[in-house]
């Protein structure tokens, strides 16, 4: 899917996808430069749309690593799942259905790329609840966002957040990282 088609699928469902181009490669790696790539991880993906964090996270996993994808726009999901990686499993359901799927404290990093401002207030809070709640205690929730909007959400679920800021996305992004302190 190239970014023509992203964008006519962002604008069939602007409201679930909340952008009109995909993370730029600059945003994508400052995203994920965290994820260490020389130990297998249990990894998890939140609104992966057509699969460009996807496709980056899989080049930089270890090859025992797991990633657990979900996205709930049927278009993404079919392209999701051209990707033939043993790695990859592909969750066509919503991301307030994590713990439906991941034990308690057993993910190393959940790479989100959910439009959070756009999201109903009692969805997100599950969402960030239950992330909190799969991660490991060394674990890291990462997101990009457009505004500072959620930045209060996070900072009250996780104990340290830090935010960095690229102007080299369409739009510029803040990058969230969030930990929950106890290593
Ligand atoms: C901003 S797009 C991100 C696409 C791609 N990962 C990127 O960074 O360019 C947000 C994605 O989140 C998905 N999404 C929105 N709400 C969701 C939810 N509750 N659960 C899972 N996916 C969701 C949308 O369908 C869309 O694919």
């Amino acid at each position: 899917m190239n970014n023509w088609n992203f964008f006519r699928e962002a604008v069939k469902n602007f409201r679930s996808t909340g952008a009109i181009a995909r993370a730029s490669p600059v945003l994508i790696k400052r995203l994920i430069s965290a994820i260490p790539s020389h130990v297998p991880l249990n990894v998890v993906e939140l609104g992966p749309g057509e699969g460009c964090i996807t496709r980056a996270l899989l080049q930089r996993l270890h090859p025992e690593s797991r990633l657990t994808a979900f996205e709930i726009n049927p278009a993404f999901v079919r392209r999701l799942q051209l990707n033939q990686d043993p790695r990859l499993q592909v969750l066509p359901i919503g991301a307030d259905r994590l713990t439906d799927h991941l034990a308690e404290g057993s993910v190393d990093f959940v790479v989100s790329s959910l439009p959070l401002s756009m999201i109903d207030q009692p969805v997100k809070g599950r969402i960030i609840g239950q992330s909190r709640r799969v991660l490991k205690p060394g674990g890291q929730y990462l997101q990009y966002q457009y505004a500072l909007q959620d930045y209060g959400l996070l900072k009250d679920s996780f104990p340290n957040v830090s935010v960095s800021f690229t102007l080299a996305n369409l739009p510029p992004a803040f990058v969230y990282s969030c930990s929950l302190g106890l290593l």
